[in-house]
This record gives structure tokens, C-alpha cells and sequence, in this order.
């Protein structure tokens, strides 16, 4: 940020006592910052980042580059935070309404999700996102939990502790032999027979970062939904959805996908701060579960434990909210990832990295010795594409590329693929660029 707030203090005459009022916070912070530039070309776009030019990025799913809007908002917080800690906090907090920065994190998230903002607590990454929901479900012996062979680690691991806490069990299935050659009635069929009377939670993860494929989860949610028909609001199969590599990159309305629980880090495909992630839930959703970490976003859980009394009101995306202070300048800076997305356009991003992902298949689906495990489908991808090389380790075509200054990437799983993801920032000249170091490394 160009101006310090005590600079813009100095330049609106008035003094800290005045700006600290309730209601001044937010409007004199949205005056220190610079507007969201418009984004209708994918140049300027490309000019928000501060990406090292000496190499071409094409691991960009990994951890986010953070776009100027958000660098801008960072550093508007963090001066403010720095100047004021104390203050800035209490009001952004818990003082009045209007200037509590939570709540614009969670309205620009809910503009974003399609969902409502009471829907969205605030989390540090996906990890933790999941961690809170399978701890928070109040599983029992005699449940499971029934997941995927597909998912990520911090998924199946999430899902092993909150099972062995509660006494439940979890079983894990394939989806698909192949996951290049999957449909979307094999990968449905598949979960409708793998469900038993046991069966409480399915936990499936939209786009996978070990072959890249993308989940019906659309299709996935009305075959649930017509075997919870047979049962009661209680024994109900919820769906659980790892939603990270989809978010920001996909042209789809999260909060009408058909998930129970979405969670997913805003530190990837969002472009948001690093160490910044959601959940989405309904409040029927959020009601089911138990909290785990204390929060400082609910007021009536506050209130409760001064007056030593229950909560009056059911579990909420708020009581979720995991408190204990956090990094709040990447925090409230979510609000800048949330806008630029929306200047970018959703469906305009999706589009354009399906079509820069679709070079990249093509090109390696055209490569001799190379064995594409992504769908060609873009309706079955998104921005992930993982490949072998025959007769090379993944590490090793990774090792080969990065020495002509390619990032690629290997997926870490028990079955290891090569990776390589183009984003927004990337060009078709780049793409060929790492296609034809791919052809000569491996010729
Ligand atoms: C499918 C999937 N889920 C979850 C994670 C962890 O994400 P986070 O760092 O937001 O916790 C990753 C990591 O990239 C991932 O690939």
C-alpha cells in the first residue's frame, strides 16, 4: 500500500480517536487501498503477479503467488494492525457489527460459494477444514465413514483420528480402475454399491492431485440423496467434499453442488492469502457438529461460558470458526481474492484453464512414452495434469525440467505421477514452451 494509515489520517484531518469510531474501520481501510484494476485480459491478469520470470510456473495449484489486490490488502492490514494492534483487532472483532471483518470475509466467500454468509467458517487451510468437520461429527461405534483411495493424505488422516477417537470404523474404495478412462456411471455405481446400513459420511475429493481427475459431485450427491430417502433425517449419509484444487477454478456454484460440508483452502486456485481456507455448510449442516476449537467469532458461546450455561443456540459456521488470534492481515485480506475472482469472472477463468490444461494434454497425449492419467474430458478435469514417462521416475522428469527452469511437480501419493498445471498467469507459448523441454528430456 502507497499510504500508511497514519499518512491518510493526516491527509482526512482527523484523528486516530475519530477513525477508530464504530463503522470507520472498514471505510477508511477501503479508502487506503487501491480498487481491484480491471482484469479483462488475461495480460494484465498475468501482470497482477510477482511470479520470478526466470522460470515458467506451471505448479501453480501448489501454493498460492499472491496477485497485487491481495499484496495491497496484506499490507493495508498489516499497518493498520501494526500501528494499532490493540484497537484494530477489538473492533474488527467484537465491537460493532459494522466493522467486523469476518463478516465481509464471509460475504465476499458466500458471493463466491453462491451460499449465504452465516454458511462459511473461517479456517486456516482445507487440512484443518476437514479436521473440524470429521471431529466435529458426532460419529459412533457401529458407523463408518466411507471414503475414496484417491483422497489426500490430510483427508484420510482426518478421517483415521476422528474414527478412532469415536469408535467408528472407515472403509476406503477405488473409484475407477483407470482414472484416464473413467465415466461418470462407473465412478457413481461404484459409491451407490459400496454404501451399507453403516454407512454415515462419504468422503470424496473434487478434483485429485494425484491423476487430476474431476468428480461428478453433482452425480455423486443425487445417488446419496436417493438412498437417504430409505432412511431417517438422523441415520442420513452425509457427504463430505476435499473441494481445494476445484475452487477458483472451476465454473461451478459450490453451495448447489450437493455437498453436506465443503472444505477447501483459498490459498490455491483463489489466489488468497497463504494460511487462509473455508468450509461451507447449511445451518442444518453445522448444527450436527460438535465444536473442537474454541472460537472467537461466536458471541453466544462467549456469553454461555461467562454465565456458565449451555449455548441457547445449535453449533453455526461462526461457533466453528477455529479462534485463538490468527495471521488476520492474510485473514481479512481473503476479501481482495474473493473480488478479483469475481472481476475475472468465474466462468472466464474456468474456460481459460481448460483450455490452456487441454494443450497440455494434448500435447502429452501426442508424446511417445508417455502415459496420461487425466481425463481428456474437461467436464472429468480441471487444472491438474499427471502423466508417466516410461522407463523414468516421476522425480526425474520433474528434476529434468526444472533444469531448463520448468516447475513441474510430482503428486504425492503411493503411486507417484509427473504434474504439470497451467493457471491464469500462464501463456500458450509457455505450454509449448514445457512441452517441447518434455519431448527433447525424454527423446
Ligand atoms: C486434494 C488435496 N487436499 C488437501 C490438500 C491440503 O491443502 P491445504 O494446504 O489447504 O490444507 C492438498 C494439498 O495440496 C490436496 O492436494
Amino acid at each position: 500500500m502507497a499510504l500508511s494509515r497514519r499518512a491518510f489520517l493526516a491527509s482526512q484531518g482527523v484523528a486516530a480517536g475519530v477513525l477508530l469510531a464504530p463503522g470507520r474501520l472498514l471505510a477508511a481501510l477501503e479508502a487506503a487501498t487501491p480498487a481491484t484494476p480491471k482484469l479483462d485480459d488475461w495480460k494484465t491478469v498475468r501482470s497482477q503477479f510477482r511470479l520470478d520470470p526466470r522460470y515458467l510456473h506451471f505448479a501453480g495449484f501448489y501454493i498460492s503467488t499472491h496477485p497485487a489486490p491481495v499484496r495491497d490488502a496484506i499490507d493495508a492490514w498489516r499497518t493498520t494492525l501494526d500501528e494499532n494492534p490493540f484497537l484494530t483487532t477489538e473492533q474488527g472483532l467484537f465491537e460493532a457489527e459494522s466493522d467486523n471483518v469476518q463478516s465481509r470475509v464471509r460475504e465476499a466467500a458466500a458471493a463466491y460459494l453462491g451460499g449465504k454468509p452465516d454458511e462459511v467458517c473461517l479456517t486456516p487451510n482445507t487440512t484443518t477444514g476437514l479436521a473440524l468437520i470429521y471431529h466435529g461429527l458426532p460419529l459412533k461405534p457401529g458407523q463408518e465413514v466411507l471414503c475414496t483411495e484417491h483422497d489426500h493424505v490430510v483427508h484420510h488422516e482426518s478421517i483415521r483420528f476422528a474414527t478412532e477417537r469415536s469408535g467408528a470404523t472407515y472403509r476406503k474404495i477405488p473409484l475407477f480402475t483407470q482414472a484416464s478412462k473413467a465415466s461418470v456411471d462407473e465412478i457413481v455405481s461404484r459409491i451407490r454399491s459400496a454404501v451399507r446400513p453403516a454407512t454415515r459420511v462419504v468422503g470424496i475429493t473434487w478434483v485429485h492431485s494425484q491423476t487430476g481427475i474431476r468428480l461428478p459431485v453433482r452425480a455423486i450427491s443425487r445417488a446419496l440423496a436417493e438412498l437417504n430417502q430409505k432412511r431417517d433425517a438422523q441415520d442420513r449419509i452425509l457427504l463430505v467434499v476435499d473441494g481445494v484444487h476445484g475452487l477458483g477454478c472451476v465454473d461451478e456454484t459450490v453451495a448447489e453442488m450437493g455437498a453436506d460440508y465443503f472444505s477447501a483452502g483459498t490459498h490455491k486456485w483463489i489466489y488468497g492469502p497463504r494460511g487462509t481456507g473455508l468450509v461451507w455448510a447449511r445451518p442444518d449442516a453445522w448444527a450436527r457438529l460438535r465444536p473442537v476449537i474454541p472460537s472467537f467469532s461466536d458471541l453466544e458461546q462467549y456469553e454461555a461460558w461467562i454465565e456458565n450455561r449451555p449455548e441457547r443456540t445449535p453449533t453455526s459456521a461462526r461457533r466453528m470458526t477455529p479462534g485463538g488470534f490468527q495471521a488476520y492481515e492474510h485473514q481479512w485480506a481473503t476479501v481482495a481474492a474473493f473480488k478479483m475472482a469475481q472481476s475475472m469472472g468465474r466462468s472466464r477463468v474456468a474456460a481459460r484453464v481448460a483450455e490452456l490444461n487441454g494443450r497440455i494434454k494434448d500435447g502429452l497425449a501426442s508424446m511417445k512414452g508417455v502415459t496420461l492419467h487425466t481425463p481428456r474430458d474437461p467436464a472429468l478435469s480441471a487444472g491438474i495434469c499427471c502423466f508417466e514417462v516410461a522407463g523414468k521416475k516421476p522425480e526425474d522428469v520433474v528434476k529434468a525440467l526444472l533444469s531448463k527452469k520448468i516447475v513441474a511437480s510430482t503428486s504425492p501419493y503411493a503411486n507417484v505421477y509427473a504434474r504439470l498445471s497451467a493457471a491464469i498467469f500462464n501463456t500458450e507459448a509457455e505450454v509449448d514452451q514445457a512441452l517441447g523441454a518434455l519431448r527433447t528430456s525424454i527423446a
